[in-house]
């Protein structure tokens, strides 16, 4: 991939539904988004959690998901299907799935190639999202990285709350600095910063990215991930491509949430993303069109608004 490259990490079918209300959003809808995504040319697709399905009931049904969705071995090397993983605990039953499926499918797996793993950068945050403290949390993972990366997986490394924390305010850089250098270390391949309240702005992303780089960090570790609350998402993206952004983080019809961050709303819609980044001469190997017609069908399909102006403006012509 050229310098004008963006590597989008498609959230919709994880972030974009964990955070939506009962009814449960049925497996085969989840499976007809990921396999709509595909086809829009999307490489990189979150698709659930091994989470407590009392925490995030959305998530219950990654088990049933993974063994549903095209093959891993048919789809090439550049398709990912990460899945978050907090703790031993998840990466376990993700081991016996994994075990159980090949035991039962002659050439069966793997169902996944790739792990997410998640810490705040603030202490109140990590107690409500984690149930345990920054450090308690990190402590924990390098065993799960370690088994992570033995079984064949790549481990991708998220911080939350790089901008502001939404029960402590603003977070310092420096904090993030220091928990992305950790996963770094750990084995992480990325690490994607993530706006977990959209408190950032364009110069709040700035000063973020540059206290990183002067760290050490390159930039073709670093990803983007922005949920949209104050419409300052988009801008803050745009902001850090002359800094070297070149991993954006974003969801399919805007949707998107915590149910840990109490007012947040959705990620960065990936439509108006892809069409900004090719407006503005960058490639993403994204077919807009089907990404417009899968907003709207997902949308439709779960009876939910599409937050994405894009997604509205070429779907109503
Ligand atoms: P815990 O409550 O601290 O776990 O969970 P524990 O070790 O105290 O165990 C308590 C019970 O939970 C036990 O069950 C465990 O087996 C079970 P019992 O023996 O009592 O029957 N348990 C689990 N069950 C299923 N899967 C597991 C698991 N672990 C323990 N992995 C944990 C800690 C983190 C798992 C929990 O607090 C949790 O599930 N939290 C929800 C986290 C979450 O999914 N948040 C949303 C995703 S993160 C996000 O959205 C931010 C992001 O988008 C970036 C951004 O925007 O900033 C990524
Ligand atoms: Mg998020």
């Amino acid at each position: 991939a050229g310098d004008n490259f963006v590597r989008i990490v498609e959230v919709s079918a994880r972030d974009g539904l964990q955070n939506l209300k009962p009814p449960a959003v049925p497996t085969a809808v989840k499976k007809e988004l990921v396999e709509r995504l595909l086809d829009t040319g999307l490489k990189v697709i979150e698709v659930g959690s091994f989470v407590r399905p009392d925490r995030v009931p959305q998530m219950a049904d990654t088990t049933t998901l993974l063994p549903g969705l095209p093959p891993l071995r048919s789809e090439g090397p550049d398709v990912h299907y990460p899945v978050l993983v907090p703790n031993m605990r998840g990466l376990q039953s993700l081991l016996e799935l994994e075990d159980s499926y090949k035991a039962s499918n002659a050439n069966g797996g793997p169902l996944t190639n790739e792990i997410a793993v998640f810490v705040s950068a603030t202490e109140p945050f990590s107690k409500a999202n984690n149930n345990a403290s920054v450090d308690k949390v990190l402590s924990g993972l390098p065993g799960v990285i370690d088994k992570a990366l033995e079984r064949g997986y790549r481990v991708r490394g998220y911080v939350s709350c790089v901008m502001t924390d939404p029960y402590a305010g603003p977070t310092a850089p420096e904090d993030v600095v220091k928990v992305t250098r950790r996963l770094l270390d750990m084995g992480c391949y990325e690490v994607s910063l993530g706006d977990t309240t959209g408190e950032g702005n364009p110069e709040a992303w700035k000063t973020l990215w540059e206290a990183l780089l002067k760290e050490n960090i390159p930039t073709s570790r670093l990803a983007a991930h922005c949920h949209d609350t104050f419409s300052m998402a988009l801008p803050s993206i745009l902001a850090l491509l002359p800094l070297g952004l070149r991993i954006v983080d974003s969801s399919l019809a805007g949707l998107g949430g915590c149910p840990y961050s109490p007012g947040a709303t959705g990620n960065v819609a990936t439509e108006d993303v892809v069409y900004a980044l090719h407006k503005l001469g960058y490639d993403t190997g994204v077919d807009l069109e089907k990404l417009v017609k899968s907003g709207n069908w997902l949308t439709k399909t779960i009876g939910i608004s599409n937050e994405s102006k894009v997604g509205r403006a070429i779907g109503a012509r």
